[in-house]
């Protein structure tokens, strides 16, 4: 007889139950130490594109690709056991048609066990939310500001400051709520547009450099640890790591260099003969 496999992993129902609630609150992470570390905390967890920039030192997320995302996915599940894990859908690995986005997004839901994809939504992209969603594949759309997009864009601009971008972002959202994206991220919108978006869907909004209205928040984790010198400007800094890491390397780098490191307590002691 088979064992019954317990989890006390969130589901897409308490993702969904969080809609006008107590927010939600998501963060990326991309290994499984940090999984760990982040698990109990957070609602959500966003294994990002933004590994390819954050991790593998990438100019944008244009150069991410499937088997990253499925590798740093993996890892993330192995480190967790209750947060809601989404893998995010790379560039080039959706958009070019529904047969695609479903090969891939199934096989990324095999191979990592995660709960979720993401996909950057444009107007074109309800179709293929719903595609997958009624295929089994719970998806979460990203609106506003589309990483994925910057080349069109001509570099990451916020959005929403213009009549036009106002209508073509909530067209966007719209239409993935529509298709029956289980949550949304809105990135890089005014304040007033994030407002707007949240109260015209019925999924839970997640913002990132939109507004305290959404209903839950993310960020690179990476970003709020203060890991990176520039950061965007929707970014809250809760620690120094980038200034905490260089004072311990500079520690032991004088320690080596003086011969005070290894001590006595930090080496083996020939025990004499058997
Ligand atoms: O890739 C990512 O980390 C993201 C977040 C910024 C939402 O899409």
């Amino acid at each position: 007889m088979s064992k019954q496999i317990q989890t006390r992993r969130k589901t897409v129902r308490d993702i969904r139950a969080a809609k006008g609630a107590t927010p939600l609150v998501c963060l990326t992470a991309y290994t499984a130490p940090m999984a760990e570390l982040l698990d109990e905390r957070v609602d959500m967890m966003l294994v990002g594109d933004s590994v390819g920039m954050v991790v593998h030192g990438l100019p944008t997320t244009v150069g991410v690709t499937l088997d990253m995302m499925i590798m740093h996915g993996k890892a993330v599940m192995r480190g967790s056991t209750q947060a809601f894990v989404v893998v995010d859908m790379p560039f080039g690995y959706y958009e070019g048609s529904l047969e695609q986005a479903f090969t891939n997004a199934s096989r990324v839901m095999r191979e990592t066990g995660c709960q979720a994809v993401k996909i950057e939504s444009g107007a074109y992209a309800a179709d293929t939310v719903r595609h997958l969603v009624e295929r089994g594949v719970p998806v979460v759309a990203h609106v506003g500001l589309r990483p994925q997009a910057t080349h069109v864009d001509g570099g990451f601009k916020a959005k929403g400051r213009t009549q036009e971008e106002v209508d073509r972002v909530m067209n966007e959202a719209l239409a993935a709520d529509e298709a029956g994206c289980l949550a949304m991220v809105v990135e890089g919108v005014a304040e007033e547009l994030g407002r707007q978006v949240t109260a015209a869907v019925s999924c839970p909004t997640i913002g990132i450099g939109a507004s305290t209205a959404c209903d839950g928040q993310i960020l690179v984790t990476d970003d709020m640890l203060g890991m990176f010198d520039w950061t965007p400007k929707f970014v809250r800094k809760y620690a120094d790591l980038r200034s905490e890491i260089g004072k311990a390397v500079d520690g032991y780098a004088e320690d080596v260099r003086q011969r005070q490191f290894p001590s006595e307590a930090e080496t083996y002691n020939f025990k004499g003969q058997n």
